[in-house]
């Protein structure tokens, strides 16, 4: 008997999505939310966003289905979670069951195949200590905890909220239900903390958490990004390895990090140098927004309309399509810094970081 098109996939075809430029899509970034409940000044006003209707953020079920069709069809082996904030959308840790009950193919190309999928969030930390346990009993595996400063009033004039201690906290509890690793994102700006590099370094190497230090980038809603407010990575290694000797590690894969160890071995330290050095030749990373929209690059202009789909009633082949249609016409890299530049037409919090 003849065999359907998707049983033969199923059955010899590895599962696997390549770009035109030869990069292998393995990595699935997923906006649970557009809300949050800071307003970090490098990503959203202090007053004004205007939030998605919830009528056209997708479902838990509608998010899974594009999962499983990532997963299963494309080899996708490692899925993370996003906002705005995740944990500000309702039973998160249903839709986290959900999606940790995905198994990467057992003939996919990855050290996956056969194995659940690499789930992680990344998160604010600001009710990480309340909701910690419920995500590791969920399936959650990794948590990345976003932190700028040490300093309460920094702190407060950054997010606007005084929410130091609650994600001190946080960190602090997700180690102990045992998510590991537990890393920390700082975003640097020039002027504004620049100068607690070595500070929240040494946080990292006391907490044994892995501090990556985040250049900057041209996301925030208000558009206020200058280049001179980038503090880049040559800066930022030589400020800590001046205090703290460290060594790189090597190549760091498609991971956005590059990546350094304290030469007395209390750890590590990575740095996302987005705008000073580049990483998108080596990119594995597509989108999916809250509402939605598909995108193949943070920095993206076009977006692909998967929910109009999901919606309208469509199969999963026809699903599949679009998402190797958009993949096909991924392009080779942002060009942040050059006179071709266009900044997306939404911010960070719309498009999930
Ligand atoms: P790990 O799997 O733990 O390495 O996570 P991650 O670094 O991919 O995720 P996280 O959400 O912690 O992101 C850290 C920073 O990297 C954030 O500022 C992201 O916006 C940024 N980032 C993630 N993916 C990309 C990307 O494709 N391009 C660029 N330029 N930045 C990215
Ligand atoms: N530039 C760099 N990083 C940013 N983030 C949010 N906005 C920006 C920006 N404009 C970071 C957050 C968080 C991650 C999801 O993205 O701090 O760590
Ligand atoms: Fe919220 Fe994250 Fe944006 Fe800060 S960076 S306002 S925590 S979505």
């Amino acid at each position: 008997m003849p065999q359907s098109p998707h049983n033969w996939r199923s059955a010899s075809a590895k599962p696997e999505l390549v770009d035109s430029f030869g990069r292998t899509v393995r990595d699935l970034r997923i906006s649970v939310t557009d809300r949050c409940n800071f307003r970090c000044t490098y990503c959203m006003p202090e007053e004004g966003m205007q939030w998605l209707p919830r009528t056209e953020v997708l479902t838990y079920e509608e998010i899974v289905r594009v999962a499983r069709i990532c997963v299963e069809r494309f080899g996708v082996d490692g899925i993370r979670l996003t906002g705005g904030e995740p944990t500000v959308r309702a039973h998160l840790p249903v839709l986290i069951e959900k999606l940790a009950s995905l198994e990467v193919p057992a003939n996919a190309d990855s050290p996956l195949a056969g194995k659940p999928v690499d789930l992680a969030l990344t998160t604010n930390g600001a009710t990480l200590a309340l909701v910690a346990h419920d995500l590791k009993r969920a399936g959650l595996s990794r948590i990345n905890v976003s932190l700028d400063t040490l300093d309460r009033e920094k702190f407060i004039q950054i997010t606007k909220r005084d929410e130091l201690d609650s994600v001190l906290e946080g960190i602090s509890v997700a180690r102990d239900v045992g998510f590991s690793p537990v890393k920390v994102n700082a975003v640097v700006q020039r002027g504004v903390n620049d100068d607690e590099v070595v500070a929240l370094a040494a946080f990292g190497r006391e907490h044994e958490v892995e501090v990556r230090f985040i250049e900057f980038m041209p996301l925030d809603a208000q558009g206020g990004w200058l280049n001179n407010a980038v503090v880049g990575q040559d800066e930022i290694v030589s400020t800590i390895h001046n205090v703290f000797p460290l060594e790189q590690l090597p190549s760091r894969g498609a991971a956005p990090a590059d990546r350094w160890r304290y030469l007395d071995g209390r750890g590590t330290v990575g740095v996302i140098p987005t705008v000073t050095k580049p990483f998108c030749g080596d990119c594995d990373r597509v989108r999916l927004t809250a509402d939605g929209q598909f995108r193949t690059c943070l920095f993206a202009t076009d977006e692909f309309d998967v929910r109009a789909l999901l919606r309208g009633g469509a199969g999963d082949d026809a699903i599949e399509a679009l998402l190797r249609r958009a993949v096909g016409e991924k392009w080779a890299g942002h060009s942040i810094g050059q006179v071709s530049f266009v900044r997306p037409r939404r911010s960070m919090s719309q498009i999930g970081g």
